[in-house]
């Protein structure tokens, strides 16, 4: 579309809204619509130039791949070449919702949805207007989070509008995004089911359900240098400002920070933080995203508050990291990642 039309926003509880974008999708265009993770940029998964619109509105890298989504579990038998008994009980236990399963993919998916790749990522999303859209549609929908690559995700409409404006006819407003993270990618082509991205469901929650059966968290979950799933190895989630992730306990690391807002850049300070609720220092430079173990109200906050960033006049962000359990694993992750290399462990 042209860059000058004003892109618009549509409330997702209104019918014809759907049946509107599902129009857009059915004639080969891009909407943005909500889930209950981010925010997602979709396309006709199976029209091959429908899908290169999004690397393009993005500025994707293409290889890397995007998951589809689909309104039930039944309409992965099409996409994928064997669905293993593995995929029912993951299904069963979170489907609708934040885990996206990889498989090996059938040959009606265009190459460009998969990067190439031999498998297929999938995910049947939970929020009502997500599903409505698909089933209108009536075939599985291609989509990434609706921001620039590299930029924290969306995960209310107005984050969309603010970074696609022009860009795109319409945004399916259905408030804000429940989870605030984007999904766990769990690869299940295999032998073994492995984490290639953690998210909105928990390791523990994954490994409640698969019992002994061994999921490969892999030290290498941890090191955020080595890519498992081919997005991961780029710098994401990032505000404009360089960001230092700072790792320790709370009460330590809110002291590093305050030892280096107080002291850096004088009077006209452009050092920020964004901090837990509990820890925030009486700085006026401060955002905060929740309890220190409030880490499903830290997901639900984190990029709405690193978008604030991009808003002020700053040179530089440190960010407390919570502890690594749970969906803290997930929050840190993203932290990492919009930090790149600059990570701070304190403990003294
Ligand atoms: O919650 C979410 O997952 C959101 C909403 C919109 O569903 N989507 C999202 O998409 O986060 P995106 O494109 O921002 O991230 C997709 C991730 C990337 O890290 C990509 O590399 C990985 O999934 N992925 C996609 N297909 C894959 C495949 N076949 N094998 C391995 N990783 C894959
Ligand atoms: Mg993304």
């Amino acid at each position: 579309m042209s860059a000058s039309v004003e892109t618009i926003i549509l409330d997702a509880n209104k019918f014809k809204n759907i049946q509107l974008c599902a129009d857009v999708l059915k004639c080969g265009g891009l909407v943005a619509f909500p889930t209950e993770t981010v925010y997602g940029l979709g396309a006709n998964a199976l029209d091959e130039s429908a899908v290169s619109q999004i690397f393009t509105t993005k500025g994707r890298q293409e290889d890397n791949p995007l998951i589809v989504h689909v309104a039930t579990p039944d309409e992965v038998d099409s996409l994928v070449v064997s669905v293993p008994e593995v995929f029912w009980t993951l299904v069963k236990a979170f489907w609708p919702g934040a885990l996206t399963l990889v498989m090996k993919k059938t040959s009606i998916i265009p190459k460009n949805v998969t990067a190439g790749l031999d498998t297929i990522a999938v995910r049947m999303p939970e929020h009502p207007a997500a599903l409505a859209l698909i089933r209108e549609f009536g075939f599985p929908v291609a989509a990434p989070s609706a921001n620039p690559s590299g930029k924290p995700s969306p995960t209310k409409a107005i984050h969309v509008k603010s970074d696609l404006n022009g860009k795109i006819p319409y945004i399916l407003d259905g408030g804000d995004c429940r989870v605030g993270v984007e999904s766990t990618v769990l690869d299940i082509s295999g032998k073994t089911p492995r984490i290639l991205r953690p998210g909105g469901v928990t390791y523990s929650d994954i490994k409640s359900i698969l019992g002994d059966m061994e999921i490969d968290t892999a030290s290498s979950i941890n090191d955020i240098s080595k890519p498992m799933s081919p997005g991961m190895k780029y710098r994401h989630y990032a505000p404009k400002a360089p960001i230092t992730a700072v790792i320790g306990a709370p009460d330590k690391t809110a002291k590093y920070i305050s030892d280096h807002m107080y002291n850096s850049d004088g009077k006209d300070n452009k050092t920020v933080a964004l901090m837990f609720d509990d820890y925030a220092l009486p700085h006026p430079n401060i955002i905060t995203f929740g309890k220190s173990d409030d880490y499903k109200a830290q997901a639900v906050r984190l990029f709405d508050a690193l978008r604030k960033f991009d808003d002020m006049d700053i040179k530089s962000i440190y960010a407390q990291v919570p502890e690594e359990e749970g969906l803290g694993f997930t929050v840190a992750n993203r932290i990492k990642k919009a930090a790149g290399e600059s990570v701070v462990k304190v403990n003294y």
